[in-house]
Formats: structure tokens, sequence, C-alpha cells
């Protein structure tokens, strides 16, 4: 089967097992650690800005009110945030509760940022670390089933998140991520140097999503439970040129079992652990 030499690291959400996700501590830390790719979630706002989140609302496990009060799960004006100007959303404290799921957040007080601000603090941020340029993965949330959280419309958002790669040179460091291939399909026409990865979290074979994309996206992302020897041979074979960086991996004997199968990267929560996994090999 041919192999990729390396394996990079992709650092989920930036380091969502060490930081609160998706922030700007979150971005630092994942870089300090050495992740080859950061990867991160956008929505947009009201006023049409690019907004670093995962859910285009509040997640009530984690976010605080301007006040510092918990959020209501009724509490429906604070739950879309593409209803919401982004002046409004900054005021939400998403980093001094520890994510339950994570309890070794290191938390701290922290906003949703814009996408222009990541960009250009990771950027200013990496000048000073000995390594390479690090590469983006940002992930368009649309599901393949439905568009109700795909505002304000597919044109526009691709053409604000192209605006800020373009403004801050990174295009060529770039893959766009998505789960729903009418978004890849979009992408790839209009912007066709563009890298592109298909998100899959189902149980259907590979070939049959990369079929039905119609085109060969830069890289696949499956659900890393869905990796098998013959799945990769398959891929390797029928798919050349594809790059195969699955989601997301946090056992340490999980990353093993990826490394084994020579992936070619693979996203994670914790960084450190496949930083030093890989290192140590
Ligand atoms: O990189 C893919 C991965 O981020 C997809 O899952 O839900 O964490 O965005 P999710
Ligand atoms: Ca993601």
């Amino acid at each position: 089967m041919p192999a990729p030499q390396t394996s990079e690291i992709h650092g989920h959400r930036g380091c969502r097992g060490l930081r609160p996700e998706n922030t700007l501590p979150a971005f630092l830390h994942a870089l300090q650690l050495g992740v080859d790719v950061i990867e991160m979630d956008v929505v947009i706002s009201a006023d049409h800005q690019v907004v670093v989140s995962h859910e285009p609302w509040f997640n009530p496990l984690i976010c605080l009110d301007p006040a510092g009060h918990p959020i209501a799960s009724g509490s429906a004006r604070l739950h879309n945030l593409f209803e919401l100007d982004y002046a409004f959303i900054r005021q939400f404290d998403c980093g001094s509760r520890v994510h339950p799921g994570f309890p070794t957040q290191v938390s701290q007080p922290c906003y949703k940022p814009l996408l222009r601000e990541v960009l250009s603090f990771i950027e200013a941020a990496a000048v000073r670390l000995p390594r390479s340029p690090v590469g983006y993965s940002i992930e368009i949330k649309s599901s393949p089933d439905g568009d109700n959280i795909f505002h304000p419309s597919p044109d526009i958002f691709l053409s604000l998140v192209l605006a800020e790669l373009t403004a801050a040179g990174v295009v060529s460091r770039t893959t766009l991520l998505c789960f729903d291939p009418r978004i890849l399909r979009l992408a790839h026409q209009q912007h066709p140097n563009l890298a592109t990865c298909l998100l899959v979290e189902d149980q259907r074979p590979w070939s049959t999503s990369l079929n039905e994309l119609g085109f060969l996206p830069t890289t696949f992302g499956p659900d890393f439970t869905t990796v098998t020897a013959e799945a990769v041979q398959m891929l390797r074979k029928d798919f050349p040129g594809l790059r195969l960086v699955p989601w997301t991996v946090n056992e340490v004997a999980d990353m093993h079992l990826m490394f084994e199968l020579r992936v070619d990267g693979i996203t994670t929560d914790y960084p450190d652990r496949g930083i030093h996994l890989f290192a140590a090999t």
C-alpha cells in the first residue's frame, strides 16, 4: 500500500482537550505544542462577520452571558449567532467554565473571536516559532440534509470566508472542510484553487461518498472508527493522491492504530499526545 512518509497533527478546535475550544488561547497553545494544522469552525453573524465558533449559538454548557450568568436553555434570543451583531456576541464569556467533556481544559475568560483576528494572531505568533508555517483547516458547519444554519447564503458565506483568507495571505495553506457536499461543490466551482476536505460521519462505503461528491477533493475526513486496513487500501488504489485525515482521535491507542494504518494526519483534541507519540516513533 503506498504510504505517506509522515502523519500530520491537526489541532481540533485548537486543542479542545487542553484549552477552551476555538479561542485564541487554544490556538496559541496548539501552535506552541507544534501542530501542523489548526482546525476551527466558522459561522456568520447578523452583520456579516466571520466568527470562529463550532455551534451557531452559545453553548449553554460553557458560555456565560454578558452579566456572567449561565445561559438559560430556553433563551432563543441567545441561541442564533446569525441573528446577533458581532459586538454583542463578543461580550459572552466562552472560556471560564471548563467543558464537562474535557476536564483537563485550563479555563480562562475568552470570547468568540473573528476569523480575521485569529488568522492575524496565529500568523504573528508563528513567526516567533522555529517551524514551518502552520496550515489551516476551516470548517463550514452545514448538514447534508438541511441548511437551516447555513446563513446568510452559501455564496455569501463562502465569499466572506475567502475574503478573510485572502486578506491574511493564507489561502494556499488552507483547506475548507465540510460535511455537506453541496457546499464543497460550490467552493470547488467558485474557487478551484482552494483545497477542500469532504468530512463524513455515516457508515456508508467511503467510495460512495466520494463518488457522489463529483470531484476529487484534496482530503477525505472520516470518523476514525471507520478507518480499517481494507478501507485505506481501497482509498490508496481508487483515489490516488487523496489525503486521509480522520477525526477525532483522542486516545493514544487509537493514535497508534491510525499511524500504523499510515493515515496522512489525525485531527485530535489532544495534540500533545499525538506529537509525543509521533516524536517517539
Ligand atoms: O475536523 C473534523 C471535525 O472537526 C468534525 O467534527 O463536530 O468537531 O466539527 P466537529
Ligand atoms: Ca470542526
